[in-house]
């Protein structure tokens, strides 16, 4: 109930922000266009009102400029579905924490099914739970060690079915406490909450996927995420 709560005020909170940034945005280029005003008459301004100006304009563009990025992310992570290949998402995922990945030497090594078909679901909903999950084995792994990310596809009569997993040679998971990191809110971590895998289960609900897991402690472990179809 709780992470429900928090995903919805995480909604609220974008719609919020969506409003507040497109009402800055009318007084903002009311600025924007005094400052153009005056920059017609650079010739007779003094070299020090002419800098001011421009320092003005350039701060005007990044304000521009991390409202657009704003806006365009409270748009997205709206409830849009569309046909989209794990493949693509995953590296995408990849992307944005290849960085976290490197300042610690962990080498993620990829290995894609390239038969994966695409997915009708919402890609960022599949993003945050990719995140969550890497992010997690990147905690769970010493410096210097590697991790998998792999995509698996196959067919029989009755169903289609892909697999999206992340395995690492980390610290791994106690036979006592793996009933509860599914239950919910449960870490193991000083500075964790236990969200991480409570919104992906949330999510992946949403999305028609599974999560599970298994692991070895003091092995590592192996988290995937199954889309039957
Ligand atoms: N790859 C993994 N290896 C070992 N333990 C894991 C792994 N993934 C999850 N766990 C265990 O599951 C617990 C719950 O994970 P979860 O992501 O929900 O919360 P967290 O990582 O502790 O905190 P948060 O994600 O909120 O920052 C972790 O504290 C850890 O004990
Ligand atoms: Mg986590």
């Amino acid at each position: 109930m709780e992470d429900f709560i928090q995903n919805n005020k995480l909604t609220l909170l974008g719609k919020l922000t969506a409003g507040l940034l497109h009402e800055i945005r009318n007084p903002l280029t009311v600025i924007k266009l005094n400052l153009d005003y005056l920059n017609m008459f650079e010739k007779e301004l003094s070299a020090e009102l002419r800098e001011s100006i421009a320092s003005s304009l350039e701060a005007f563009e990044r304000i521009n400029f991390i409202i657009s990025d704003v806006l365009d992310f409270t748009r997205k992570s709206g409830d849009r579905q569309k046909s989209v290949s794990i493949n693509t998402v995953t590296e995408r995922a990849l992307d944005i924490i290849s960085f976290t990945a490197s300042k610690r030497s962990i080498n993620i090594i990829k290995q894609f099914d390239p038969k994966v078909p695409e997915l009708n679901i919402n890609e960022n909903k599949l993003l945050q739970v990719m995140l969550n999950l890497i992010n997690n084995s990147i905690e769970a792994s010493n410096d210097k060690s590697i991790i998998y990310v792999k995509t698996f596809y196959s067919e029989t009569p009755e169903n289609k079915k892909i697999v999206w997993e992340v395995e690492d040679f980390g610290c791994g998971i106690k036979e006592e406490d793996k009933e509860k990191i599914l239950a919910g809110f449960y870490t193991s971590k000083i500075k964790g909450s236990g969200v991480g895998l409570t919104v992906c289960k949330r999510l992946l609900e949403e999305m028609g996927g599974q999560l599970g897991f298994d692991s070895e402690f003091g092995k590592g472990s192996r988290f995937f995420i199954k889309f039957i179809f």
